[in-house]
């Protein structure tokens, strides 16, 4: 099989409201972006994923997409979209953006136009409008909590349909099987490739098309909980909501194999390695379904988001995802945060300990084979922010009236240099829009940079060592439940000790060359007895 660049890539999340203030209004932006490709270059990175950049009215952070060809005033101009993905050319970095096909914002003129008009019109037919009186047409639920319905004005002011927002009410869903539909997103497709695009991550990959009959759902409470963080602890009951999603009413359904066919004649029309990696949430059995050669080129990996730190769930957890795609010749994708998920640091335990086997979990990851996705932020330690819940913007929040926090704490503005807030992100003195903790001080990159044991330094050491990794996992038993060893090609092997004490290495490894340690950063000649708890390890065995 050929390679191409995404199979074995490392790419950077970026979320561009956070990452970096170009224009001092204290809101990150593009011109923010290429300012700092060179940091992002340095740091070993692939190719960068830019978050949603388009006009919207920002009630889902930017997944509501007023125009998905025009970019919002807020992150600059279409020219600074064009001299980003230049730049990072110049760089050898491929430029990725986020398209959101299932969903478009209240402020999308179809909308407006569907509201406009009447029941039964063209305008309507766009989006999923049924009559069902003073009841919603069904017992789907919103992923954020509350009814997936919301119920108009006519025009004439009285009380009307109802449309389904699998999302936020303010994210109406299109209607996948109005072909004006389908061919308005090939447009933006070819809008974004002929603006030299390598890729696209496509939003709810799985949840374009619908049942159209709009059955109710046997548990669809439960279905929402299929995809909480929160509420996956590994268990067999979390295990089994994940079933049902499969071909459900409004997820993972066969009709979009059909789309993602016309998609990926388009992909593959353009000169270059263009690529499509789906957002999809499927149990693993769906998966191949969306990777093949006329699917989509790649689906994320989420087990990362969730696996409990454990040697023994850890090596099934890899040994499933491989598999999952290997089925069809596609290369798994890794991923130990991202702007919807609690930071890895947080959801590991949080302080010292957190960031322990944070920093243990990402050399676990960075030696796997297939591509790597790493959020904005991670390659620093950050931990989830606290906000105060008189800052909160997450729709989450709102629609579950509190009870679930939402994301926000992961999505503040990232610490460039500085002792105290902004940190260098913006020249404003207007707050940021989330604030940043007090504490973030040793957190910056700066400080980070100068610190050869910092998170930055590791991630910049293992994103660049892996390139050099080739082959197949193979599994080594470590005699020890807690400790977990795999090798790829050229003697290196990966060692993890997620147990309370010291492991006592096995001679071969006592006698390797270290690489890489998650604690100390840099090798030293005197820890190679021992894997302390929390800690991974790389290794090369001399040949
Ligand atoms: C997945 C995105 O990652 C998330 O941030 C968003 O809220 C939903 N899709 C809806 O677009």
């Amino acid at each position: 099989m050929s390679t191409k660049w995404w199979h074995e890539a490392a790419v950077y999340q970026v979320y561009p409201r956070s990452f970096f203030d170009g224009n001092g209004d204290a809101l990150g932006d593009l011109v923010g972006v290429h300012s700092k490709l060179h940091y992002l270059k340095s740091l070993g990175i692939n190719a960068i994923w830019l978050s949603p950049f388009y006009p919207s009215p920002q009630h889902d952070s930017g997944y509501d997409v007023a125009d998905p060809r025009g970019v919002d005033p807020m992150y600059g101009t279409l020219s600074d979209a064009h001299a980003l993905i230049e730049k990072a050319h110049e760089l050898d970095i491929k430029v990725m953006v986020d398209v959101v096909p299932n969903h478009v914002s209240i402020e999308h003129p179809w909308f407006a136009a569907a509201l406009a008009s009447r029941p039964g019109s063209v305008e309507r037919r766009r989006f999923h409008f049924v009559d069902s009186g003073d009841e919603p047409p069904n017992n789907w639920v919103s992923m954020f909590g509350g009814p997936a319905w919301t119920r108009i004005r006519e025009v004439d002011g009285s009380l009307g349909q109802w449309y389904l927002h699998v999302f936020d009410s303010s994210q109406p869903d299109l209607n996948w099987t109005n072909p004006e539909v389908a061919a308005d997103w090939i447009t933006t497709l070819r809008f974004w490739l002929d603006a030299g695009v390598d890729g696209f991550r496509v939003d709810v990959a799985h949840g374009l098309a619908k049942d159209m009959t709009y059955s109710d759902l046997p548990d669809p409470v439960g279905l929402t909980q299929a995809l909480r963080f929160d509420l996956d602890d590994g268990s067999p009951e979390a295990a089994s909501r994940r079933l049902l999603i499969e071909n459900s009413g409004f997820f993972d359904r066969d009709e979009l194999q059909e789309i993602y066919r016309t998609w990926r004649e388009v992909l593959d029309s353009y000169p270059g390695d263009r690529m499509a990696v789906g957002e999809a949430w499927v149990p693993a059995h769906r998966a191949g379904r969306y990777v093949s050669p006329t699917s989509l080129h790649q689906i994320f990996g989420f087990d990362f988001l969730v696996v409990a730190w454990n040697a023994e769930i850890m090596q099934d957890t890899i040994t499933r995802a491989i598999a999952s795609v290997e089925v069809v010749g596609a290369f798994p994708t890794w991923a130990l945060s991202n702007h919807d998920s609690p930071r890895v640091v947080t959801r590991l335990g949080g302080g010292e300990k957190g960031l322990a086997r944070a920093r243990a979990l990402a050399l676990v990851a960075h030696a796997l084979p297939g591509s790597i996705y790493v959020y904005q932020g991670e390659e620093l330690g950050l931990p989830d922010a606290p906000i105060a819940d008189s800052d909160r913007q997450d729709p989450v929040f709102f629609r579950t009236a509190g009870s679930h926090k939402g994301r926000d704490g992961a999505r503040v503005p990232l610490p460039w240099s500085g002792k105290q807030a902004p940190y260098g992100f913006t020249d404003s003195m207007n707050p940021t829009w989330l604030p940043q903790p007090s504490d973030w001080a040793e957190l910056t990159v700066s400080a980070e940079q100068d610190q050869p044991r910092s998170t930055l330094s590791l991630y910049s050491h293992s994103l660049q060592l892996r390139a050099q990794f080739s082959g197949a996992v193979g599994f080594i038993e470590s005699g020890d439940p807690a400790v977990m060893i795999y090798h790829r090609d050229e003697g290196i092997v990966i060692a993890v000790n997620t147990g309370a004490g010291e492991y006592l290495l096995p001679e071969f490894l006592r006698a390797a060359e270290v690489l890489l340690d998650s604690e100390s950063v840099e090798a030293s000649g005197d820890k190679t007895e021992v894997l302390p708890p929390d800690c991974a390890r790389w290794f090369r065995i001399p040949t």
